[in-house]
């Protein structure tokens, strides 16, 4: 290769990835307002952002991928827990993360102050990121989990129930969330079938259940993971 031809790569190379980078951040731009919802920005939204700021929630956790890499990013944490799950978490973190090895402290946050993050989170969570940042639903598994894989195998449904955020909130051979029921004797209950209705609609079955329906897991995974769940005895 001569000197010369070296310098047109160099050139045109560089100009086009310019240009190609001009244009997709000018795409983005034309569709921020679309894309984030601004109409929803209500004043309770921005109360929230403020209420995370002033608790410094990002020295730990990560929205759109900013943030700290030590807790769970948030962005789609409404989707994933809902929002009792939130309130639960925020006010007694010492109960819920009880059995992790990750710990987040009590920060005494007011209740009023949740309520804003709630609507912060959902203001967030409905962004359109095109699925950006890859969310921690696949946390690495502590070494309860990984005794539990050990125990109860990796069968589709037991890989729904670790990935689809179940475990935040129940507990299978003593591992997972505190804040709904432990699952290992649920078949003597429910029926596969029962189950099924019961995730897609918690509140169809019972009211005042404090389980958000869990809309995020397509026909199969429901399937399976209700089928996993029917043969705990
Ligand atoms: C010192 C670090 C730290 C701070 C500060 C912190 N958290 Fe956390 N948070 C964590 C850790 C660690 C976890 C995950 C625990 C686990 O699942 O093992 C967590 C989990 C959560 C969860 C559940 C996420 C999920 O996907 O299950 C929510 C919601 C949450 N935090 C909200 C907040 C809010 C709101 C604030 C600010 C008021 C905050 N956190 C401040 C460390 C922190
Ligand atoms: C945000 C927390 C949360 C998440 C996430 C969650 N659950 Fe629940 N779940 C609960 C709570 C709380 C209850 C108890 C309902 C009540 O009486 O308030 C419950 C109840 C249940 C029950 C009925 C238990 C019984 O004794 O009748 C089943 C089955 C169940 N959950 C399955 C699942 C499955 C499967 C997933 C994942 C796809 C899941 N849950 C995700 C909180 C959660």
């Amino acid at each position: 290769m001569t000197k010369k031809t070296a310098f047109w790569i160099f050139l045109l190379g560089t100009l086009s990835s310019a240009v190609l980078f001009l244009a997709a951040t000018w795409d983005t731009h034309r569709q921020v307002e679309t894309l984030s919802n601004v109409d929803k920005l209500s004043e309770q939204v921005v109360a929230g952002k403020r209420t995370f700021e002033k608790y410094n929630c990002n020295d730990c956790h990560t929205i759109l991928g900013f943030g700290g890499y030590y807790a769970p990013d948030l962005t789609k944490v409404v989707q994933r827990i809902g929002a009792d799950g939130i309130r639960y978490r925020v006010k007694s973190p010492e109960l819920a993360f009880a059995n992790s090895w990750r710990k987040m402290p009590n920060l005494n946050v007011s209740d009023a102050e949740i309520e804003d993050l709630i609507a912060f989170f959902t203001w967030v969570g409905e962004i359109n990121n095109n699925d950006w940042p890859p969310q921690d639903s696949k946390k690495r598994l502590s070494r309860g989990e990984q005794a539990m894989v050990a125990t109860v195998g990796v069968s589709p449904g037991a890989a729904v129930f670790q990935t689809k955020g179940c475990m935040n909130c129940h507990a299978l051979n003593g591992t997972g969330g505190t804040f709904g029921p432990a699952l290992d004797t649920i078949g003597r209950e429910l029926s596969a079938a029962e189950i099924r209705t019961y995730v897609r609609d918690p509140k169809s079955v019972d009211p005042k259940s404090m389980m958000p329906a869990q809309t995020g897991l397509s026909d199969r995974e429901l399937e399976e993971v209700a089928k996993f769940l029917s043969n705990r005895k």
